[in-house]
C-alpha cells in the first residue's frame, strides 16, 4: 500500500473510519452524491484529501479545519518555545483561541528579535526547513568591534564547527556600516550567527531577523504584534 505524506489519505478510508461504515457503504454514499469535499460533490473513491479538506456527508461536517499562517515580530526576552518556566513564550503573545494547534517554524534565540512564523500546517513548515529547499534567512547584526572585508570571504567559504562536525553552507555577509552587517543563511545551526562572528572574537550585540525566503517582516508590526499571512505570501515565500 502506498504511504501518503503527513496529514494526507484516501477519502474512502477517512469516511469509513470516521463514520464506522464499510468501504462498500462509502462507495454508495459517493455514488448517491451525498459527500462534498471543499464544497463540491465528489464520487472518486480514491480521492486524496488532507487535514485541511472540508468533508461533509449529508449535513454532517466530518472535518473542517482551516490552515493558519501567522507572521510575528518577536521581541527580545521572549522564548521561541511553547512553554517556559521563566520567560514569556512566542505562543503567549497569540491571544485566545487563535493559539490552538500552532507551532513555530524554526527558532530564534532569547535575545534575538524579528520575523517568526507560526502555522498549524506541518507540511508547509517542513518545506520551509528542508535543507534542499534553500530558503534563505536574512539577519541584521550589530557587532561590538568593527567589521573588515575578511569576514565576507570567511562567511562565504563556510566555517567548520567541531561540536557538530559540519561545515556551514556558504553564507552571504554584506557590510552595512563599520559595526553593522546583514547576513543571509540557508540553514539554521545552533547560535550560528553568534558562533560565526565568534571566530573573529567579535561579539554580536543585536540580532534581528528581517526575512525568511521572499517574506519580509512587515514594518508596521511592533515587537509582539502579529498578523495572518495572505494566500500569496504563503505560496510566494519559497525561492
Ligand atoms: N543565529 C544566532 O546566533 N541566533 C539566532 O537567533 C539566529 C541565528
Amino acid at each position: 500500500m502506498k504511504k501518503q505524506p503527513l496529514g494526507r489519505g484516501r477519502l474512502d478510508r477517512f469516511i469509513s473510519e470516521k463514520c464506522q461504515i464499510s468501504r462498500r457503504d462509502v462507495r454508495m454514499l459517493l455514488a448517491q452524491k451525498r459527500v462534498t469535499v471543499d464544497g463540491s460533490y465528489v464520487d472518486d473513491i480514491g480521492l486524496i484529501i488532507d487535514k485541511f479538506s472540508t468533508i461533509v456527508v449529508d449535513d454532517k461536517v466530518l472535518q473542517a479545519q482551516q490552515a493558519r499562517y501567522l507572521m510575528l515580530h518577536k521581541p527580545t526576552g521572549v522564548v521561541s518555545a511553547t512553554k517556559d518556566e521563566h520567560h514569556k513564550t512566542v505562543l503567549d503573545l497569540i491571544d485566545g483561541e487563535n493559539y490552538q494547534g500552532l507551532h513555530l517554524v524554526g527558532r530564534l534565540d532569547l535575545n534575538t528579535s524579528g520575523l517568526v512564523l507560526l502555522t498549524n500546517d506541518s507540511r508547509w513548515s517542513e518545506q520551509l526547513t528542508l535543507p534542499d529547499k534553500k530558503v534563505a534567512k536574512t539577519y541584521w547584526v550589530r557587532l561590538a568591534k568593527p567589521l573588515t572585508v575578511d569576514y565576507v570571504e570567511a562567511f562565504a567559504n563556510g566555517m567548520y564547527f567541531h561540536t557538530e562536525d559540519i561545515t556551514t553552507r556558504p553564507a552571504m555577509l554584506e557590510i552595512v556600516s563599520e559595526y553593522v552587517a546583514r547576513v543571509t543563511l540557508v540553514e539554521g545551526r545552533y547560535h550560528q550567527i553568534k558562533r560565526m562572528f565568534g571566530r573573529f572574537q567579535n561579539q554580536v550585540i543585536e540580532l534581528h531577523r528581517e526575512s525568511i525566503g521572499k517574506l519580509k517582516l512587515d514594518s508596521s508590526l511592533a515587537p509582539g504584534d502579529y498578523r495572518p499571512l495572505t494566500a500569496q505570501e504563503v505560496v510566494g515565500i519559497f525561492p
